[in-house]
């Protein structure tokens, strides 16, 4: 039986345009997706848009757009972002679409109905640009919201209320059980902080607004957005339509979130699945901010910076490297220009790129184009035998940067093979075969162990060593040992695959 692997993002507000802060996250979610593939396992990759609540009927109104014909919209900038990137999400959810409207009846009625839900009045102080309350303790020079730093406003409503408070103690000893239950450790530690401070009941319905999901035993109330978009990803499994569906997927979920939304994932969201009777709970990775000079891109502080801008200079795979390689999976990381391009030069058109093109070069004037098979005894196979176990566990861990620097660690190896052996220098014959069947081995190994983060360069590398399929089609970890480069092939020179960029 293959191993099952369903990955998920946040589903993105249709109130902003996508940027490189949802591409990182997404571009994780899919490398990730693809690694998973490559090992055989059954793979869901989920995306989507979050589409009701005060801030998205807002931005419609704004906009003079109803706020369906807003998240339409902006819901299709979202998907030509992700095709532009390559990303191959199997499903992309919108919470307007009717699935998950009776996926989020059936889900909270269950919670409703096993004695979790009451009535009662809220008052408070409610920041618009977070959907969410807060307390006078959580804000910033009096009224200002912690996250935005936009005034809060104070608002009161009859509303139903989920009794969190209940859950304190449950979610303690789940945690206990379930050591990776969070990861990285920082990021459990805040999560436990919050709850072993004690939890409150939430609100998690509205009268004030319309634009959400009816509550099925008071349809004057809609639920809060937050109570609504957290069940998308049972919704898109089959949570309410496909019982069976949703047992076999949900033991093999993992969430990726920013560190922006994890009380609601780490706390919230594993308290309403225990409270509507679904064991096991999801697995959740929680990553830091990209930052922009020292502060969290937003559309209020107009430091906003676009994938397709940044793909104009460096290419699909430029994007996706430099985000998957340079900013570790969960601290914050700051994003600078120079730095990316600096990362291009070095990993893709002086690293990966010169290997490709050095090996066609000689294979090409000496070899008479064919390239040869690798030696069995190669002093290269011991160094791709450790970096396929780092890259995988990199992967595993879900830390694609440590995947990545392992599998470079290999490029590295066979240029520094190359350079020590000078095949350019070496007579045709055997020793010069030998040299240049373990690079062209090396090629092979990498295209598949890269092919995650830079899918399509490893199409192409596959291609112009002369292989057939793609490296996709390939199942580790057997693809991976060493000696499968069968020599005999056509191979090709073509085009610098990374034209070295220049900062200006
Ligand atoms: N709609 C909610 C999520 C509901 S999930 C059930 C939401 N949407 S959002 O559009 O604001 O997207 C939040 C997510 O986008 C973050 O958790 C993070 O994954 C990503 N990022 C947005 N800005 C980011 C950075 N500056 N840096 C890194 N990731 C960021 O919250």
């Amino acid at each position: 039986m293959p191993d099952r692997f369903y990955v998920t993002t946040p589903i993105y507000y249709v109130n902003d345009v996508p940027h490189i802060g949802h591409a990182y996250t997404t571009v994780t979610a899919d490398a990730l997706a693809r690694w998973h593939r490559l090992l055989g396992d059954d793979t869901w990759f989920l995306t989507g848009t979050d589409e009701h609540g005060l801030k998205v009927q807002r931005a419609a109104e704004s906009a003079g757009r109803t706020p369906l014909e807003h998240a339409d919209h902006t819901s299709a900038r979202f998907r030509e972002t992700w095709d532009l990137l390559n990303v191959s999400f199997d499903d992309y959810i919108r919470t307007t679409e009717p699935r998950h409207h009776t996926s989020v009846q059936t889900f909270l009625q269950r919670v409703y109905d096993n004695g979790h839900i009451y009535k009662g009045t809220y008052e408070g102080l409610y920041c618009v640009a977070c959907e969410a309350y807060y307390t006078e303790a959580d804000l910033v020079d009096g009224n200002l919201c912690p996250i935005h730093g936009r005034p809060v406003e104070f608002l009161s409503e009859d509303n139903y209320f989920f009794k969190l408070s209940e859950f304190t103690q449950p979610l303690l000893d789940w945690y206990a059980a379930h050591p990776d239950f969070v990861t990285p450790e920082g990021k459990r530690n805040e999560a436990l902080g919050i709850i072993r401070q004690g939890l409150d009941d939430v609100s998690i319905s509205r009268t004030s607004i319309t634009w959400g999901v009816p509550v099925p035993w008071d349809p004057n109330h809609v639920f809060y957005v937050w109570y609504d978009a957290l069940i998308n990803y049972a919704t898109a499994v089959g949570y309410g339509s496909d019982d069976e569906r949703f047992a076999t997927w949900w033991p093999a979920t993992h969430h990726l979130i920013g560190k922006d939304i994890l009380r609601f994932h780490c706390v919230y969201w594993p308290a309403m699945l225990l409270a509507a009777g679904i064991d096991p709970l999801p697995y959740v990775h929680v990553h830091g901010f990209l930052l922009v000079g020292g502060e969290k891109m937003s559309k209020t502080r107009l430091n906003q910076i676009f994938p397709a801008d940044l793909v104009a200079d460096f290419g699909v795979d430029g994007f996706r490297y430099h985000f998957l390689r340079d900013a570790p999976f969960g601290p914050d990381g700051d994003f600078s220009y120079e730095g990316m391009v600096a990362r291009y030069n070095s990993d893709l058109a002086n690293n990966l790129g010169n290997l490709l093109s050095r090996v066609a070069t000689v294979v090409g004037k000496k070899c008479g184009g064919i390239g040869p098979a690798p030696r069995a005894d190669s002093p290269l196979a011991a160094v791709a035998a450790e970096v396929y176990e780092d890259t995988a566990r990199g992967w595993e861990k879900v830390q694609p940067s440590v995947a990545l620097e392992a599998t470079w660690r290999l490029i590295g190896a066979a240029n520094a093979h190359l350079e020590a052996n000078e095949p350019w220098k070496m007579d045709p014959g055997p020793e010069l075969d030998a040299v240049m069947g373990d690079a062209l081995e090396v090629l092979r190994i990498v295209a598949i162990l890269a092919s995650p983060a830079v899918p399509d360069t490893c199409d192409q590398v596959w291609r112009r060593i002369g292989l057939t399929g793609t490296p996709r089609s390939q199942r580790l970890p057997d693809a991976a040992k060493w000696g499968g480069y069968p020599g005999g092939l056509a191979v090709e020179k073509g085009d610098p695959l990374f034209p070295r960029i220049k900062a200006d």
